[in-house]
């Protein structure tokens, strides 16, 4: 089959041969980018007088009727025009004749690809923002109903000190506060046009980039023609910034696994949320969670093979390059999809606010506050360490808590402890009193989520 750039070619390649290097199975998906560049590209010709106005208007014409079979799903594309680019122009020449063929002057499928990916990732990017939003808004929901519920924060995931579980969720808050500003960091970078930068040297034709920029509502244009063509780094940060996110996604994906085993019974998830197994009856699994977890892999992995395709890429172009585009895909669906799933699943999940409780009252997360309580009334931190470490001691060979302990026994192992040291030691007394800047006591966190509703105005 003759070939759209097959003029130097005597011999036509096997199908086989051509499969292979086709990208149309999966650069489809840029179809609307594709046209919308066309159509900016075939204006900006028309304004710099490098079309008369019927021709554009022609060529325009028709990729408006290509635009409407697009958007209803109407185009059947096929690997034998290779990619995403010739697919189209062959459809504009067979629907408005050899006119159509004047739409690549200027042009290459080099600034072509390359403003595809740019207007892609910018819609996407600005998705994924309002996605995150989105989740946010869900989280400090859910902190809102439960500044007052405590919980054991963990080190080593070993009970450490009392929190509030609106705390706990705050932190993820923040979390994707930062991942935000980094998608807009990159959406900054990924806001301005390639197109008009040719196959890599520009053109002889006297062409507007700034027109076709604007056309876009791109913020500006790449400033050097190699550089508009050959880099993907505008792919490398989206894709950085959404590993940073599904890390954080995940973390709070096994927290959440945890949190609702048996031996946690924190939380409890919805049934949507949730899968039974074919064989034991009484479960009921978190998978969301897991593959949440498991897709974060995925996401790392996109984010690795690109830069690997491009760390030893002479300039400009290279059809190494293709290589740019199913991990990208890969990426925008798992954390969209990821984002959704995740407000769904908090949003509707049963916190077990006694069960959170009881495990704070049945362990030895208090003990900071009795050493607090000593150092307070002046004994040095070290020594008030030692006096309490020495009581847990005693408890556990007792097999008791702390607050079991009668008052005799404190008397005896410091003369600083008064009454008032069951107060202390009530954990809910113990967050309640932590009301340090960015700590975990109710007046602070109430403050903390205050704050974060400002943000998500
Ligand atoms: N399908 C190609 C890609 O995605 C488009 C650019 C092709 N350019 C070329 N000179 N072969 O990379």
């Amino acid at each position: 089959m003759k070939k759209l750039w097959g003029g130097r070619f005597t011999a036509s390649a096997e199908e086989w041969v051509d499969e292979f290097g086709a990208s149309i199975s999966f650069d489809q998906e840029l179809v609307l980018e594709d046209l919308q560049g066309s159509m900016a590209h075939a204006a900006m010709l028309e304004k710099c007088g490098i079309l008369t106005k019927d021709e554009a208007g022609t060529i325009i014409g028709g990729l408006k009727q290509l635009k409407e079979k697009a958007e209803k799903k109407e185009l059947e594309f096929s690997s034998k025009y290779e990619d995403i680019h010739l697919n189209l122009e062959k459809m504009l020449t067979e629907l408005v004749g050899p006119v159509g063929g004047k739409l690549h002057t200027a042009r290459s499928r080099n600034d072509q690809v390359a403003t595809d990916m740019h207007l892609y990732l910018k819609e996407q990017v600005s998705e994924i923002l309002a996605l995150i939003a989105e989740f946010q808004q869900t989280l400090v929901g859910k902190a809102e109903q439960h500044v007052e519920t405590i919980m054991p924060g963990y080190t080593h995931l070993q009970r450490a000190q009392p929190i509030s579980f609106a705390h706990h969720l705050m932190a993820y808050f923040w979390m994707l506060e930062r991942d935000k500003q980094r998608f807009k960091g990159a959406l900054e970078r990924i806001n301005i046009s390639p197109l008009g930068a040719g196959a890599l040297a520009g053109t002889t034709f006297p062409i507007d980039r700034e027109y076709t920029a604007e056309l876009l509502g791109f913020g500006g244009i790449y400033e050097n023609s190699l550089d508009a063509v050959s880099d993907r780094d505008f792919i490398i940060e989206f894709m950085s910034a959404s590993s940073m996110m599904m890390m954080h996604l995940s973390r709070l994906a096994e927290e959440i696994i945890l949190w609702s085993s048996q031996e946690f019974r924190f939380i409890e998830l919805d049934d949507t949320f949730a899968t039974g197994s074919s064989i034991m009856p009484q479960k009921k699994n978190p998978d969301m969670a897991e593959l949440i977890r498991g897709k974060t892999g995925r996401v790392y992995g996109g984010l690795v093979s690109l830069l690997t395709v491009l760390k030893g890429l002479p300039l400009a172009y290279n059809k190494d390059m293709q290589e740019d585009k199913e991990g990208m895909f890969d990426t925008v669906k798992t954390v969209k999809g990821s984002l959704k799933i995740f407000s769904g699943m908090v949003e509707t999940m049963t916190v077990n606010e006694q069960v959170m409780e009881e495990s704070v009252r049945k362990d030895f997360s208090n003990a900071t506050e009795l050493a607090d309580y000593l150092a307070a009334k002046g004994l040095p931190f070290r020594e008030a360490h030692e006096v309490v470490g020495k009581l847990v001691l005693d408890c556990i060979n007792r097999g008791c808590y702390l607050a079991d302990l009668p008052f005799e026994e404190y008397k005896a192992s410091s003369s600083l402890f008064e009454e008032d040291i069951y107060e202390a030691l009530n954990p809910r007394n113990a967050v309640i009193r932590r009301n340090s800047a960015g700590g975990t006591g109710f007046a602070e966190v109430t403050a903390q989520i205050n704050k974060a509703k400002k943000l998500l105005k």
